[in-house]
Parts: structure tokens; C-alpha cells; sequence
């Protein structure tokens, strides 16, 4: 057994009560300003004053001390929505949406997603997984210690499970926690441009039960947006992963307001995301249903969209989550340093509630609340020394990372 004393640390977690944190609960954070962590085997033992621990256990307990320079330490940052799985990058793409182009015209031109689908069905599993491992390790340097990563640029079963196991043999390579997602409902690829609803029947009667065998997707996700997958098929393909065993989410209501939220609400989803476009009525039902909305501001960064209304949710009660979106189209960044910038000044949430929906209420979005993203007794130690005071460093020194140091399980990753 090996017994770890953290200390000398401005600590900040939100609470852990058992479910996303909603409402004025989202902003509640627990401090201790002059603070230890005893971590025992990589689980969090205890958190309190250094003095109160140090009164209770004598300092010849420990193997090791790490000293927090007196800094900031959160919990890490879990990255609760990415595409991270692919080959190439599309910056010119970047370009002709600077000069005026529209994501989604540039997608029924057969660009966007689906040039990014010809890159990842040319090359091998083990060529995709190299490029996915650099991607995932780019975001732990970051301060990523748990992510979710979806398929979605194969849309046939051969490459959408080459692209699961890909995310598989990264998450094997890596000491970050991986959710996989499969997100074959991504697009319409181009040999069903004619026939959405044969595709539709391919991803129900084929690729989900392919998916489900292979068992290493934990949830189904769909792009659920006007010219892509509607409301109707939606639900079908959905209601289908969930006979399947697989956990819901929807890109809901990103550019267009579908109704996508309300589908996720009827379908008690894990999460809608994006939601750049929900109205007030989609917002509404998530908050009955406690849906999760997971916030990407990297897009509307990256779209130059008015971003999500991540003020009036908390207000309505429902739990936020914020997210990279990491994918080389609409939001092409690994950062949640950037993400959570974004969010404080770009979507004005509190920094308080932006720790909140960057770990717990994320982690509750990839079922992974049981052993991370706050610091309660149980949980695993995974923690960041931020250079600075308290959490708003992530938004007052813009352009950085001020993540000094990134410990997963209690152990330390080499940052160099
Ligand atoms: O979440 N909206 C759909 N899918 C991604 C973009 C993927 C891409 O452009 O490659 C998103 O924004
Ligand atoms: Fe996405």
C-alpha cells in the first residue's frame, strides 16, 4: 500500500450528492484554502485543512509528499464530448468558412464530415489509433485525465468498428479513463445520399448489433439536425441502441432548433449537446427529465454562432456539462483550458459552475461519477496544479495552459 500526502494546495471540487449538479447546486463549490489530500493507492482518502490532517496522522505515514506551492488544485478535467478519432486535419475547409461558407453546405457538398470519412476509411486501425493516441495526449498535457471519444467518420460497419477499436487500443496505451460512443448516425454518407432512410435500417439492423457484439461502445449518439437526421429517424436509431443496451446522447438542436433537446428529454438521454439553437421549450424538458446539456463553446468559436444559453439552463434547472467537441471541422481543439475561458466569458457562467460542468457533471454525462471528477472519499486522485489562485485562472490568463501539473490515479504525468 502506498500512502501519498498532497499539500500545500488551494483545493476547489464541487460535492458529489449522488447526481448532476443543477441549478444554484451547479455553482457550489467546496474550498480549503491552506488544504491536503491523503491519497492511498490512487483513491482519495481524505480531504480537509492540512492542519486538521496533520493533527490526526503523523507525517512518517506517508511515502510520499508532493507540495502544491501553495497553487490551485482541481479535480481533472473530463472531456465529456470528442471526435478525436480521425486522419487529417481540413484547414482549408477553415478557410472557406471564414470567407462565408455554411458548415452545413459545406457538408452536402460532400465536404466536411464526410472528407473527413474518406480519410479514416483509407487507412489501418493501427495508423487511426496512432493519430488518436497523439490527439489524446495532446489533451492530457491539458489537463484531460478522463475523455469520451465517438466514432462517426466511417459510416459503413467495417470502418465504424475499425474506429471503435482504434479508441480501444488508445485507451489501452493511455492512464486516462476513454468512454467510447458510436456515432455511425453521424451523417448520411454518400452512397445512401438518395436513400437516408436504408442507412437508417443499415445502423438499426446491422450496425448496432455489430457495435453491441464488438462491446466496446458504452453509449449511441446521432446528429440529429436538419439534412442530416431527423427527428423521426432519430428516435428510431436511438430506440434501438437503447434495446440494445447502449446509453442515449443527441447533437441536439446545434444549428437548427428540430426539437432535438425535447427528443432527448422523451428518450431519457444521458445528454443533449450543443443545443446552440434550443429554444426555450426544448430547455424545459431537459430540465424535467434531469437530461444533462453538454455545452460546446469551441463551436460556436470555431461556426461564429451566438453561443449556447448556458445562463438561461442553469437558471431553468438544468445540469451543464462543457466540452471541446476535439473534431478537425467545427471546433478543432484538444484544450479544456480554452473551453473553459470560453464558457466564463464567452457563455457567462460562474467559475464555480464552469469547474462544475468540466469535471462532476461531465463525468456524470460518460457514467463515469462513480470514481472521478470531484474529490470525494473513494474517488480516484486524479488532480491538476493550476499556476494560480483559484479556478478563474483558466479564464483570466487566456491563451495558456496554466496547468502546471497533471497527477492520474496519484501518479504524476511527465509534462515535457
Ligand atoms: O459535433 N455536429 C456534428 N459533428 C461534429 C462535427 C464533426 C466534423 O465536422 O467533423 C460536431 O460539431
Ligand atoms: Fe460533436
Amino acid at each position: 500500500m502506498t500512502r501519498k500526502l498532497i499539500r500545500n494546495g488551494r483545493f476547489f471540487t464541487p460535492i458529489d450528492e449522488g447526481s448532476p449538479l443543477a441549478g444554484d447546486r451547479q455553482g457550489r463549490v467546496a474550498s480549503w484554502l491552506n488544504g491536503a489530500m491523503v491519497v492511498c493507492d490512487g483513491v482519495i482518502e481524505r480531504i480537509g485543512t492540512e492542519s486538521e490532517i496533520m493533527s490526526d496522522m503523523n507525517s512518517s505515514r506517508f511515502d510520499e509528499v508532493v507540495d502544491c506551492g501553495g497553487n490551485c488544485v482541481i479535480p481533472g478535467f473530463v472531456d465529456s464530448h470528442t471526435h478525436m478519432c480521425f486522419s487529417g486535419r481540413r484547414e482549408a475547409e477553415f478557410g472557406l468558412r471564414l470567407k462565408g461558407a455554411s458548415y452545413l453546405d459545406i457538408l452536402k457538398a460532400g465536404g466536411g464530415i464526410l472528407s473527413s470519412v474518406q480519410g479514416v476509411r483509407k487507412i489501418s486501425a493501427e495508423q487511426l489509433m496512432q493519430a488518436t493516441f497523439v490527439m489524446a495526449v495532446s489533451a492530457f498535457r491539458l489537463g484531460t485525465t478522463t475523455l469520451e471519444i465517438k466514432s462517426g467518420y466511417g459510416l459503413n460497419i467495417e470502418t465504424e468498428l475499425k474506429m471503435l477499436s482504434a479508441i480501444d487500443g488508445v485507451r489501452r496505451q493511455t492512464s486516462q479513463d476513454i468512454v467510447a460512443t458510436f456515432m455511425g448516425a453521424h451523417a448520411v454518407p454518400e452512397e445512401f445520399r438518395n436513400s437516408a432512410d436504408d442507412y437508417v435500417k443499415l445502423i438499426i439492423h446491422d450496425m448496432i448489433p455489430a457495435v453491441v457484439g464488438q462491446g466496446i461502445a458504452r453509449y449511441c449518439d446521432v446528429f440529429c439536425e436538419q439534412g442530416v437526421f431527423s427527428i423521426s429517424q432519430s428516435r428510431r436509431i436511438l430506440t434501438a441502441a437503447q434495446e440494445a443496451g447502449l446509453g442515449l446522447k443527441i447533437h441536439a438542436d446545434e444549428v437548427h432548433d428540430l426539437g432535438g433537446a425535447a427528443l432527448a428529454a422523451e428518450m431519457r438521454a444521458v445528454s443533449a449537446e450543443h443545443l446552440l439553437a434550443a429554444g426555450d421549450s426544448g430547455i424545459a424538458s431537459l430540465a424535467t427529465a434531469g437530461t444533462i446539456a453538454v455545452l460546446l463553446p469551441g463551436t460556436a468559436y470555431s461556426l461564429q454562432k451566438p453561443y449556447a444559453r448556458a445562463r438561461y439552463m442553469i437558471a431553468a434547472g438544468v445540469p451543464v456539462a462543457i466540452a471541446t467537441d476535439c473534431n478537425p471541422g467545427s471546433s478543432f481543439t484538444e484544450s479544456m483550458p480554452f473551453i473553459f475561458g470560453l464558457s466564463v466569458m464567452n457563455m457567462g457562467m460562474t467559475p464555480e459552475e464552469a469547474l462544475t460542468a468540466a469535471t462532476l457533471n461531465a463525468a456524470y454525462a460518460i457514467g463515469m461519477a462513480d470514481r472521478v471528477g470531484s474529490f470525494d472519499k473513494g474517488k480516484q486522485a486524479d488532480f491538476l496544479i493550476l499556476d494560480g489562485e483559484s479556478p478563474a485562472i483558466l479564464a483570466y490568463h487566456a491563451g495558456v495552459s496554466p496547468v502546471i501539473a497533471i497527477y492520474k490515479k496519484g501518479k504524476a504525468l511527465e509534462i515535457g
